[in-house]
């Protein structure tokens, strides 16, 4: 069984790595990030509740973060394992998570401050719907093959609105404030892994760790 939370500040990688996590293990990627910002371009009740706090760089009210992830801990893909990337992102969410069900690793991605302001300014997403999971970056890597365009179906890239540095500023203080504290909260259970490597070196360093 892999139930797996990514822990780590913004722009660790936590979704790139992801993505391989669940194409080796075969356990769904769960972003409450990626749900929140589908909900949001949907316009439905949801998203327009999210974004009220996501482009500024604040969390989501906890209630309703949990409300999303017990609801989607309980489909059927979820019999074997999951990655949980983006929570629990509270102490009040990892409690709420406690009573859903049993976590057997927590991978903590680390890089400092300013590495993930370089990144996060570089990162650019597809806007296809099938392209989800393409993550690039025009400071790092993996960049676009022709600048502006998705190497998979050719449409535009897009900066997150949250992406800008006044809002990354504010999204870094959170985590240092209200999730870090999970780093304690996790203790025996944390897996560190330096995050500054190359991606692949990341991904052989997290599959060595969960094999
Ligand atoms: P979310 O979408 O979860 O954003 P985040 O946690 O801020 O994480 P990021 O997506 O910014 O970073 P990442 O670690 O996934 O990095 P990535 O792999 O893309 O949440 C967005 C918002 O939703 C929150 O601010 C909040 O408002 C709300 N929200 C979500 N969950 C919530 C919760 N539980 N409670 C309340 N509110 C919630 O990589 C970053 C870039 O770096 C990419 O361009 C990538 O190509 C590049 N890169 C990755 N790895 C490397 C490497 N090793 N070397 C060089 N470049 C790399």
């Amino acid at each position: 069984m892999k139930r797996i939370i990514l822990l780590g500040p913004q722009g660790c990688g936590k979704g790139t790595q992801a993505k391989f996590i669940s194409e080796k293990y075969e356990i769904p990627h769960i972003s409450t990030g990626d749900i929140f910002r589908y909900n949001i371009k949907n316009k439905t009740e949801l998203g327009v509740e999210a974004l009220k706090y996501i482009n500024d760089g604040n969390l989501v009210p906890d209630d309703l973060t949990n409300r999303i992830v017990e609801d989607r801990l309980k489909q059927e893909d979820c019999v074997n394992g999951f990655i949980l990337d983006g929570f629990p992102r509270t102490i009040p969410q990892a409690d709420a998570l406690r009573e859903m069900t049993d976590i057997d690793y927590v991978v903590l991605i680390e890089i400092p401050d300013e590495d993930v302001i370089f990144r996060l300014e570089g990162r650019r997403m597809c806007s296809g719907e099938n392209c989800k999971d393409l993550i690039y970056n025009i400071n790092t890597s993996p960049k676009p093959q022709n600048e502006g365009v998705c190497d998979r179906c050719g449409r535009g890239l897009y900066q997150r609105d949250d992406d800008k540095v006044e809002a990354i500023r504010k999204r870094l203080q959170e985590y240092h404030e209200k999730t870090s504290p999970l780093i304690d909260y996790y203790g025996d259970k944390v897996i560190s892994i330096d995050g500054t490597k190359d991606i692949e070196e990341v991904t052989k360093d997290i599959f060595d760790k969960l094999d």
